[in-house]
Order: C-alpha cells, then sequence, then structure tokens
C-alpha cells in the first residue's frame, strides 16, 4: 500500500513487451499522484470515480477469462442487479445509495482494508467486480509477486486474509445482517485452524494466472496453484448440502438430536433464509408417533453457532423405537425470489 507509487510509470510500458492483440490493461480516469495518503481520506476528497468500468471489466476477461467467467456467476457480479435486493432498495427512500457502498462499491484499497468501501454513483451494475478488489487508480493488486501488467504491485498479503472480506461480511454496526465476522472470530477452531474466508470460499486449482492465447510469449506464465473466484454459497447449492454434522440418541425418556457445524460462522449466516431441525419418531410398527421442529435464522433468532455441538432434547413418545433427526435450509420466498428452494444439509437415524 505504501510503495505503489514507484509502479504507476512503469505499469504503463512493461505490458506492451509481452501482450498480443489486446488493450493496454488499466489506462486511468483517476490517475493517482500520491497514493500512500489515500488510505484515510474521507469520503468526499476522493478522486474522481472511475468513467471506463464496464471496459476495464471486459477488458480483464481478455486475459484472464476462466477468473472472469467463474465470477459473473456468483452474487459478487449480480450484487447490485439481484432482483431479492432489487425489490428490497424499490422500497428506500435514498433509492439504495447507502447500500452502495458494499453492493456497488469503488476500490476496497481508498480505505485501510477492513474498512467498509465507499459507495459508486455510476456503473452499478456492475457491483463488487475485478476493479473493487484488485486495483487503485490504475495499480494493479494481487496475491502473488508476479508483474503482469507491470504494475501489480508484490504480494498483498490482505489478499489471502479473511480481513478483506470483513470490509463488507464484517460491519455488524452498519449491517448486522451482513456480519459473518463475529461468530467466525468468536469460532476459534476456524481461525485457530487457520481457515480464512477464502479458503473455503474460494476453491483451490492448478492453473496458469492468464487464458494463454491473449499473450505472445507464453513461456512467461507458469502453472501454480490459485484460488478460484466461485465464492461458493447457499445460492448455488452444492457448498450446503454435508455442511453441519447431524447426531441423534435415546437417551432414557428424551431424544438427544445435536448439530455441530462446519461453516466457519453461523448457520444461517444471512437473512431470507431458515435452518430447521426436525426431530421424529417412530413406533416398532414404523408409524410416525411425534415430530418436533426447531428453527435458527440471522439476525433476529437464534442461530447455529459455529462448531458446536448445539443439542435438543424432545420428550421420547411412549412407544418409540426408531428417531431420525433432519436438517434443512430453507430459503424463503421473497418478492425477487418466487419460490421457496429447500436445501438438505444432513441426517440421522437410530433405534433402541
Ligand atoms: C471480492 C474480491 C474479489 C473480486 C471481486 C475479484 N477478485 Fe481476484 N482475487 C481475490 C482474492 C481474495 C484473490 C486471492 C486468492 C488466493 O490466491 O488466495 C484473488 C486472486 C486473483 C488472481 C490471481 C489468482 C488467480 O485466481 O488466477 C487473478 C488473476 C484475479 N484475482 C483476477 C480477478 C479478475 C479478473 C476479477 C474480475 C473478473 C477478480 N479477480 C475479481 C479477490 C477478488
Ligand atoms: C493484456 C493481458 C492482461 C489484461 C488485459 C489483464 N491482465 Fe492481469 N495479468 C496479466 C499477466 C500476464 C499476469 C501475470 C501472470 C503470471 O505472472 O503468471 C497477470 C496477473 C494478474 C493478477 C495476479 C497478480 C499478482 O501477482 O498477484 C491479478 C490480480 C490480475 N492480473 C488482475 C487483473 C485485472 C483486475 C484486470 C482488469 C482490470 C487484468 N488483470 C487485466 C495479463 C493481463
Ligand atoms: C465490496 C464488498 C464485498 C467484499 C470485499 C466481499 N464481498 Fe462477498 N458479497 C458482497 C455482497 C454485497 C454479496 C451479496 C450480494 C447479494 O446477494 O445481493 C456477497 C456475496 C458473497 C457470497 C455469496 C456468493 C454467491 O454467489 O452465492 C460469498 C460466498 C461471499 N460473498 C464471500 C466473500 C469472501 C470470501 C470475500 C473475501 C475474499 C468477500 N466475499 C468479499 C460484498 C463483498
Ligand atoms: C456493510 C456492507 C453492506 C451494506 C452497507 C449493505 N449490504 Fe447487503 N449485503 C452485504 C453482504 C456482505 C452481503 C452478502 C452476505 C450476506 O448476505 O450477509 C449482502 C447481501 C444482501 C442481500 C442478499 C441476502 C440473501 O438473502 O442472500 C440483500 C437482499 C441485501 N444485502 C440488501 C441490502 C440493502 C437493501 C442494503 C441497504 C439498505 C444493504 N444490503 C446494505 C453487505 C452490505
Ligand atoms: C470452514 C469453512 C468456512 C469458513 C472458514 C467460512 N465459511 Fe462462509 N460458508 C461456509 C458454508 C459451508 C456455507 C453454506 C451454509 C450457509 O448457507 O450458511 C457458507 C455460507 C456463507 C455465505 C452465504 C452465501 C449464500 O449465498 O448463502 C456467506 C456470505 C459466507 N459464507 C461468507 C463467509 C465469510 C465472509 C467468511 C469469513 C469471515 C466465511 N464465510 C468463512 C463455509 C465457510
Amino acid at each position: 500500500m505504501r510503495i505503489l507509487v514507484a509502479f504507476v510509470t512503469s505499469s504503463v510500458l512493461a505490458p506492451l513487451m509481452f501482450m498480443g492483440s489486446v488493450e493496454t490493461p488499466g489506462v486511468p480516469d483517476d490517475a493517482l499522484t500520491d497514493a500512500s495518503c489515500m488510505a484515510q481520506v474521507p469520503q468526499e476528497e476522493l478522486p474522481t470515480e472511475r468513467k471506463n468500468l464496464k471496459r476495464l471489466v471486459a477488458n480483464c476477461k481478455k486475459c484472464h477469462a476462466d477468473v472472469h467467467a467463474e465470477w459473473s456467476v456468483t452474487q459478487h457480479a449480480k450484487s447490485w442487479t439481484d432482483p431479492v435486493f432489487q425489490a428490497e432498495i424499490r422500497e428506500l427512500p435514498d433509492k439504495g445509495a447507502s447500500c452502495a457502498r458494499c453492493h456497488a462499491p469503488r476500490s476496497l484499497w481508498h480505505k485501510d482494508m477492513g474498512e467498509i468501501p465507499v459507495g459508486r454513483k455510476s456503473d452499478r451494475d456492475l457491483g463488487v467486480n475485478c476493479v473493487t478488489c484488485h486495483m487503485l487508480g490504475n495499480v494493479y493488486f494481487g496475491p502473488f509477486d508476479s508483474q503482469g501488467h507491470g504494475g501489480v504491485e508484490a504480494e498483498q498479503a490482505a489478499f489471502r486474509e479473511s480481513k478483506m472480506c470483513f470490509s463488507c461480511h464484517g460491519q455488524p454496526e452498519a449491517r448486522k445482517e451482513h456480519d459473518q465476522m463475529t461468530s467466525y472470530l468468536a469460532g476459534t477452531a476456524w481461525t485457530k485452524d487457520g481457515k480464512s474466508c477464502q479458503s473455503c470460499h474460494m476453491s483451490l486449482v492448478e492453473r496458469k494466472l492468464v487464458t494463454e492465447k491473449s499473450l505472445k510469449m507464453k513461456f512467461l506464465i507458469g502453472v501454480q496453484p490459485v484460488r478460484m473466484h466461485d465464492f461458493r454459497g447457499a445460492r448455488r447449492g452444492d457448498i450446503v448440502a454435508g455442511c453441519a454434522d447431524v447426531a441423534v440418541a435415546f437417551d432414557g425418556d428424551k431424544v438427544v438430536a445435536s448439530v455441530t457445524t462446519k461453516t466457519g460462522h453461523q448457520l444461517p449466516c444471512t437473512t431470507h433464509r431458515e435452518v430447521v431441525l426436525k426431530v421424529t419418531q417412530y413406533g416398532a410398527d414404523g408409524s410416525e408417533l411425534a415430530s418436533s421442529v426447531t428453527s435458527y435464522s440471522f439476525p433476529d433468532g437464534p442461530s447455529l453457532p459455529p462448531g458446536g455441538p448445539t443439542t435438543v432434547e424432545v420428550r421420547a413418545a411412549p412407544g418409540a423405537r426408531k428417531a431420525r433427526a433432519t436438517l434443512i435450509q430453507i430459503l424463503e420466498k421473497t418478492e425477487g425470489r418466487p419460490d421457496r428452494i429447500i436445501q438438505e444439509i444432513n441426517d440421522a437415524e437410530t433405534t433402541r
């Protein structure tokens, strides 16, 4: 952050040396003269907003096609156009201007990492995009020390730290319903383990940093372990199945069910969804004798903490021989989501 001025000049020339037919990336419209004092500037003193955001992001796609394809199907790409979000801001007097700080922000690097970003006024449809996380002025930031644009500053540790995600996912005072940070930090198992938000939400893969055909001197680029920009979440299902362990046992005149979450943060982790633990008891002939339901929600209801176990006890029904515990997540029907989506997390069974 403090040494980036030196790269500004070289960034204009270096890419020309080995790039193909694509446009030179990062032509600035708000080039910085002294980035070292950017961190603390109040919002009104920020440089004028980028006018070429669409072109810049389209440009990233030319050389980083894989990353762009992954990103474009996530809620980061849709954080402004998301129909659930749009339905909410339609009702607001400011039409969502205050939401833009996280749903359509300018570069994170205008602030210290972990601080709430500044909202954009234009190109809000581009949501949380490449420039938000990777650029300030015409300087590129990344997790490695490659000099792909000549201006990528040597390794920014923040890309591997949860702190980068806290900028938007950890602002309990501004938006407590979007806070995955507080429970993550309290659930020391994950932090002790060194499991960052990225380690669960950005899958590891071995590949080149750039799509080959965009470069003339291909030998410069090697295969290496990188994290995909898949940001898997409940909207695209596969991360939900198995994200908690469930157990159930008879204990005298009780049935005890327990849930141990593997989410790193509270479950459910945000609004518009509910997690339900259902305990059903059956007689010797298989008939249903009793059933109970415990519901978890966030931020208003009780939620399941990271780790556990969280236990639920119910009275054993007379004659009960078998008990079954099922944990499901339900994405609620809202104006922007016409159907409820039911996702199975896990289940368990016991007999006596
Ligand atoms: C929410 C923030 C965020 C957004 C949005 C984002 N990135 Fe990243 N990017 C990261 C993080 C975090 C890493 C580091 C992951 C790691 O290796 O630990 C990364 C790594 C990279 C890398 C190097 C590793 C790799 O996967 O190849 C490239 C290239 C990259 N991003 C390009 C892009 C492009 C292009 C876009 C837009 C299509 C984009 N990023 C959008 C956060 C983001
Ligand atoms: C003309 C091709 C080209 C374009 C356009 C381009 N990049 Fe790159 N990028 C590269 C090359 C080359 C590398 C270095 C690859 C290597 O060293 O293996 C790279 C590396 C990166 C890295 C990893 C940097 C590091 O060392 O951590 C990030 C992040 C990145 N680019 C982001 C972007 C973003 C965001 C955009 C759009 C604003 C973009 N790139 C546009 C060619 C390009
Ligand atoms: C600039 C703000 C911002 C930053 C930084 C940010 N996010 Fe997000 N993230 C959002 C918003 C806003 C949404 C939800 C948009 C919606 O659903 O309307 C979101 C959604 C997600 C989702 C759900 C994606 C999906 O497609 O279902 C995951 C997972 C996620 N973020 C993880 C991360 C991780 C991990 C990091 C850190 C590397 C991070 N985010 C950094 C703002 C941000
Ligand atoms: C401090 C940053 C921040 C601000 C400000 C913010 N959001 Fe979000 N929002 C997020 C993040 C991060 C996510 C993704 C994680 C989550 O859903 O908790 C998100 C997700 C959402 C979602 C999708 C939830 C779902 O069910 O998947 C909606 C809807 C939403 N926000 C509405 C709003 C509205 C409306 C405003 C303005 C009144 C707003 N947000 C302001 C950070 C923010
Ligand atoms: C140990 C793995 C793990 C860690 C660490 C972790 N998560 Fe998650 N996260 C999950 C799983 C599994 C889910 C799916 C369950 C759910 O819907 O809540 C999830 C769900 C989410 C969602 C909801 C996405 C959606 O669309 O519904 C967001 C947002 C999110 N995590 C953000 C974060 C942030 C930010 C951090 C770091 C503070 C983090 N996660 C750390 C595993 C993890």
